[in-house]
């Protein structure tokens, strides 16, 4: 193999901007994370505390290990597992490192099967809410609309299929043109959405004791389990350790400043999960419902809410649509590693590594959809203490999000703070003088140093 060309840095291939690059990641950043996750396992871990863990892991691991990831990957210009293999060459480093490739291929792979049975949820939230099916209904009437999907093998596997069949369509299609379209329109819509529902917050009489329960860290409350769902959150939360930052940057054009672009990737993606917090506990305490309830968290409380205010039904659908949207950019962000390696080592057309790759996820999603139901008790690595009481779904989670996705991070922060060579990363990275002598060493002690604790504690 020619370790000089980069095949993904033609012209042709390349993002057409900054901005391009930004839309792009930034879709893949907010998602159902952001509004979905986020506020279900706020609540399940009592709040603040957890908040402001998560706020110190996206700063101190997450942004971090966003640029060191996003350089790795237009420096590799190929594949995450490409890239790796050609680094490690490249460097002269040790071919250890290609591991860093392997995790997210096998990661992103496995998110998107879970990923995409909550995207389903969204889909059939649009046409309920449209349909009217939560007006002037009560807190228990919108429970039970929601416990009746779970407990439908059938509605959850179709809507499953729908998601996935639009992942695969688009991504086998070249990911740019639309993407970007999109992003740029929906993202502004489903900001200026939130607002709207943040508003609608402060007028439930509870929002004192939302914000409270956000902001007001209360340390008693968290766990050390807690601290390690905070910071597998950051790192879920913004798309890294798992390769889809080195598959999108291997796009990316060399005259884009990393450091700046992932700084605002994240605040955007910070913002949004803190406005969803501020729409959803306000609706929690109004109505007397409990924050740690899972995660339906956003699908009893929201549609409530619709149901009741003025002009709901235009509202609710519009925001299952955003959300929709919003699951869809991060959605095909996961499959992108997954199709660019089944393109470039097996020789096989975008397209039809879509439809292999989706097809694949699809099947390992069926395990999702029924430990909602059929299959709410069986608890596949119970035996171990750490997987007691897991689902396939939890296991999945806990699997990708507490454990693949910061140890791929650790590794990133390693691989670009000690094994890389340095004489071009100021340039790579974007920064330069006293900025860069500082992110080198938060990069090389401190995100390493964070990710071992939190991992220390919680094997102990
Ligand atoms: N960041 C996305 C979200 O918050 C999820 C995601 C995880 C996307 C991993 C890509 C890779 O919804």
């Amino acid at each position: 193999m020619n370790h000089t060309d980069k095949p993904h840095q033609q012209a042709s291939t390349l993002w057409t901007s900054r901005m391009a690059f930004i839309l792009a990641a930034a879709g893949s950043a907010v998602g159902l994370g952001n509004i979905w996750k986020f506020p279900y396992i706020t609540g399940e871990n009592g709040g603040g505390a957890f908040v402001l863990v998560y706020l110190a892991c996206i700063a101190l691991i997450g942004i971090p290990v966003l640029i060191a990831e996003t350089m790795i990957g237009r420096r590799g210009g190929r594949s995450p597992i490409g890239t790796m293999r050609y680094l490690t060459t490249e460097e002269g480093t040790s071919r250890g490192w290609r591991v860093i490739g392997w995790n997210g291929v096998i990661a992103s792979f496995l998110v998107l099967s879970f990923y995409s049975v909550i995207g389903g949820w969204s889909l059939v939230y649009i046409g309920k809410t449209a349909f009217g099916a939560f007006t002037g209904a009560d807190a228990d009437a919108v429970g039970g609309q929601f416990g009746g999907l779970l407990a439908s093998p059938g509605q959850l596997l179709l809507w499953h299929s729908v998601f996935m069949v639009i992942v695969v369509f688009i991504v086998g299609r070249g990911i740019r043109a639309g993407l970007e379209k999109a992003v740029k329109l929906l993202m502004p819509l489903l900001f200026l959405l939130l607002t709207v529902m943040v508003i609608y917050a402060m007028t439930t009489g509870s929002f004192g004791e939302g914000v409270n329960f956000l902001f007001s860290p209360d340390f008693s409350k968290l766990t050390t389990t807690g601290v390690l769902t905070a910071l597998g959150h950051a790192a879920f939360t913004l798309s890294i350790g798992i390769g889809v930052l080195m598959a999108y940057g291997s796009y990316l054009p060399q005259n884009v400043n990393i450091a700046k672009t992932a700084m605002s990737i994240a605040i955007l993606d910070v913002a949004v999960a803190l406005m969803a917090g501020l729409a959803i506990f306000p609706l929690v305490f109004a109505n007397s419902l409990e924050p740690g309830s899972g995660p339906g968290l956003i699908f009893v409380t929201l549609p409530l809410a619709f149901g009741q205010m003025p002009g709901g039904i235009f509202f609710g659908t519009l925001f299952f649509a955003l959300l929709l949207v919003a699951a869809i950019t991060s959605a095909i962000s996961m499959l992108e590693p997954v199709v660019e390696w089944l393109e470039e080592h097996r020789g096989v057309s975008r397209f039809k590594s879509a439809l292999v790759g989706g097809l694949a996820i699809w099947f390992i999603g069926i395990g999702t959809v029924l430990s909602f139901n059929i299959w709410g008790d069986v608890h596949p690595l119970g035996f171990i203490a750490a997987f007691e009481g897991k689902t396939v779904f939890d296991l999945l989670d806990f699997l990708v999000s507490n454990l693949m996705m910061p140890l791929g991070g650790l590794a990133i922060a390693l691989f670009a703070g000690w094994a890389m060579q340095r004489a071009r990363l100021p340039e790579d990275i974007g920064l330069s003088g006293r900025s860069y002598e500082r992110f080198m060493f938060v990069l090389r002690y401190v995100t390493p140093a964070g990710i071992l604790v939190v991992f220390l504690y919680n094997v102990t």
